[in-house]
C-alpha cells in the first residue's frame, strides 16, 4: 500500500511556510545546518518497521531521548529551536523536526526535497539502541537501515553523503573533525574525499569506510562522486523516504492542523483510516502512475479528474450494495472502469 497523508488546514499550512522561513533565518545565522539535520535524521532513524515504534514523531522533544548516547549535542538543536517552535503551537514537533532537516539541506545549496506536513507528536520515545553504530560495517548497516527502517541499498549510500555537512565532535561521539573542506555546503564531495583516500585533518568512521569494500555500496559511491545530479535526486529520494517513515503504517494521524471538516471521524476524534480520503489517495495513485507522495493539498486544492472518477466509481458502487470493491479497483483500466459506471449507471 502505498502513503496516507491527512489533509491539513490552510492555517496549518500557512504556518508550516511562515516557520519554514524562520528556519531558514536561524540556520543562517547559528551556521547550524550540520546539526540539525542531524537532529531529523535522528528523529527519523529509530523508526521500526515490525513494531511500527520510533520515527519521526517528535519524541526528540523529551530529554529521555537526548540522553541517549547517540543524540549527545542534539539537545542544543532542540535548544535553538524552541523559540521559533513556541511561535507555531499548532505545528507538532514532529513536523517541525523533520522541516528543520529539510531547510537546513536546501539552504546549504541540496536538493529540494518535497515537505508532506501531517506527522503526529508521539508520547513515548524509542527504545535506546536503534541508531546505527559508526564503528561497524556494511553487515550492520544494512541490519539498521534494511531490516528495522525497511530502506534501500541505495538509500544507505545516498543518505551517507548527509556527512557532506559536519563534523564529528570528539566530546559528542568520540570521533573528531569533518569529512570534507566545506562542511556547510550540500554537495558531493563526501564521496570525491571517500574515494580519494584519507587525509590529514579530514575523518572517515568505519561505517564510512563500509562504503568503499561494499560491492553492492561501492558502485553507488563512484557515481554520486561522479555526478552529482544523480546523487541529488537519490538523496532527494532517500531523505523523503526518511522523514516519511512511518506513513506506510498509517502513522501520519491528524495534527492539530487537520481540517476536521475533511474527513470521518472514529469515536476518539481521529480520523478512521477506513473510508478516509486517503486511501482513495492511493488508490488513485497507484492506479494513474501518479506520485503516491503528492498529497491532495498539493493538487491545488482541487481533486484531480481521475481521483473524481474514482470517487464517482466508489459512491455508484456503494449505492447498489457491493462493499470493498475499492480493493480492485486500482488493477482496473480507466477504460474498463468507464464501461462498468456507466452500465451500472444504465442499470440504476
Ligand atoms: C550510516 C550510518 C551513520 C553513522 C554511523 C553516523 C554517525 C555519525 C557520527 C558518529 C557523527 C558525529 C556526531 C558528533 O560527534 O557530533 C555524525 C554526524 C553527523 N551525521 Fe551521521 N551517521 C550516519 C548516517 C547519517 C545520515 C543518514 C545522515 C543524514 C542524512 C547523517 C548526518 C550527519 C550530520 C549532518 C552530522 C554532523 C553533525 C554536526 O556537525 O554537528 N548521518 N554521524
Amino acid at each position: 500500500m502505498g502513503k496516507s497523508y491527512p489533509t491539513v488546514s490552510e492555517d496549518y499550512k500557512k504556518s508550516i511556510e511562515k516557520s519554514k522561513r524562520k528556519l531558514r533565518g536561524l540556520i543562517a545565522e547559528k551556521h547550524c545546518a550540520p546539526l540539525m539535520l542531524r537532529l531529523a535524521w535522528h528523529s527519523a532513524g529509530t523508526f521500526d518497521v515490525q513494531s511500527k515504534s520510533g520515527g519521526p514523531f517528535g519524541t526528540m522533544r523529551f530529554k529521555a531521548e537526548q540522553a541517549h548516547g547517540a543524540n549527545n549535542g542534539l539537545e542544543i538543536a532542540v535548544r535553538l529551536l524552541e523559540p521559533i517552535k513556541e511561535q507555531f503551537p499548532d505545528i507538532s514537533y514532529a513536523d517541525f523536526y523533520q522541516l528543520a532537516g529539510v531547510v537546513a539541506v536546501e539552504v546549504t545549496g541540496g536538493p529540494e526535497i518535497p515537505f508532506h506536513p501531517g506527522r503526529e507528536d508521539k508520547q513515548e520515545p524509542p527504545q535506546e539502541g536503534r541508531l546505527p553504530d559508526a564503528t561497524k560495517g556494511s553487515d550492520h548497516l544494512r541490519d539498521v537501515f534494511i531490516k528495522q527502517m525497511g530502506l534501500t541499498d541505495q538509500d544507505i549510500v545516498a543518505l551517507s553523503g548527509g556527512h557532506t555537512l559536519g563534523r564529528c565532535h570528539r566530546e559528542r561521539s568520540g570521533f573528531e573533525g569533518p569529512w570534507t573542506t566545506n562542511p556547510l555546503v550540500f554537495d558531493n564531495s563526501y564521496f570525491k574525499e571517500l574515494l580519494s583516500g584519507e587525509k590529514d585533518g579530514l575523518l572517515q568512521l568505519p561505517s564510512d569506510k563500509a562504503l568503499l569494500s561494499d560491492p553492492v555500496f561501492r558502485p553507488l559511491a563512484e557515481k554520486y562522486a561522479a555526478d552529482e545530479d544523480a546523487f541529488f535526486a537519490d538523496y532527494a529520494e532517500a531523505h523523503l523516504k526518511l522523514s516519511e517513515l512511518g506513513a506506510n503504517a498509517g502513522l501520519f494521524q491528524q495534527s492539530a492542523g487537520h481540517d476536521p471538516s475533511k474527513s470521518k471521524k472514529n469515536t476518539r476524534g481521529n480520523t478512521s483510516k477506513a473510508g478516509s480520503d486517503f486511501e482513495d489517495q492511493d488508490s488513485d495513485a497507484e492506479r494513474t502512475g501518479e506520485s503516491l507522495y503528492t498529497p491532495i493539498a498539493d493538487r491545488g486544492g482541487t481533486l484531480s479528474k481521475t481521483m473524481t472518477m474514482t470517487r464517482i466509481q466508489m459512491l455508484t458502487l456503494n449505492i447498489v450494495g457491493i462493499k470493498n470493491v475499492r480493493l480492485s479497483l486500482p488493477i482496473l483500466s480507466e477504460r474498463l472502469l468507464e464501461i462498468v459506471f456507466s452500465m451500472i449507471s444504465q442499470a440504476i
